[in-house]
């Protein structure tokens, strides 16, 4: 399958109660343990911010005689006030914050370097936009933030995100830096 099919063929969609596990086995496969989120704050912000938990899925085919999809990709976020992000709100969820803190974007090993992260985030911000401008929650959200690792600035850069400069964040042994995206 060339790229463009393969990329077109994914659904996203929100990730529900019973892909959890999948989602976090995404997680502790992608980062460091000192890094990795729980299965408890998995299920937390499921629970609390359901429709910014989306995830890719892929339509396997293979191997019965009805496709099932499979999750391969997640980008998964709680909602802040603070225009940066903060210790605090690496743990907190403002049901009322108008900005869309991103905790994880993952894409399981064995398809990365394909494009799914990047089309996953210009997903994900395409349906934040559209969100933001229905009338009827008119300026829902604001901004979208997010910290990484300065290998990654690019991934984010590419998505539309502008960099802010080194994050006050200490998490895990690496430096982070602050991208913002104005929706
Ligand atoms: C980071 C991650 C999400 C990227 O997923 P992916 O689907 O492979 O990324 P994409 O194929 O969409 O990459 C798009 C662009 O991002 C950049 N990029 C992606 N992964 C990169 C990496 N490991 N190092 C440097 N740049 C990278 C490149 O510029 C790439 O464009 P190119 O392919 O034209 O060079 C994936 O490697 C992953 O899940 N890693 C473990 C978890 C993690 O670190 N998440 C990020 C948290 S901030």
């Amino acid at each position: 399958m060339d790229h463009n099919s393969f990329i077109n063929s994914l659904t996203f969609k929100n990730v529900n109660e019973s892909d959890i596990e999948r989602a976090f086995q995404l997680e502790i496969e992608g980062f460091p343990p000192e890094e990795a989120l729980t299965i408890e704050r998995y299920r937390y912000i499921q629970s609390v911010a359901p429709t910014l938990f989306k995830g890719a899925y892929f339509s396997d085919s293979s191997s019965t005689s009805f496709s099932k999809l499979i999750l391969i990709g997640t980008i998964m976020s709680t909602l802040a006030d603070a225009p940066k992000i903060t210790k605090e709100s690496m743990f907190s969820h403002n049901p009322f914050g108008k900005i869309v803190f991103i905790h994880t974007v993952c894409v399981d090993k064995h398809y990365r370097g394909r494009g799914i992260a990047l089309c996953m985030l210009k997903e994900y911000i395409k349906t934040l936009k559209n969100e933001s401008q229905n009338k009827d929650v008119n300026g829902k959200y604001e901004r979208v933030a997010l910290i990484c690792h300065e290998h990654l600035i690019p991934l984010y850069q590419k998505a539309g995100f502008t960099l802010m400069g080194e994050s006050e964040i200490i998490w895990g042994n690496e430096k982070w830096f602050d991208l913002v995206l104005e929706l």
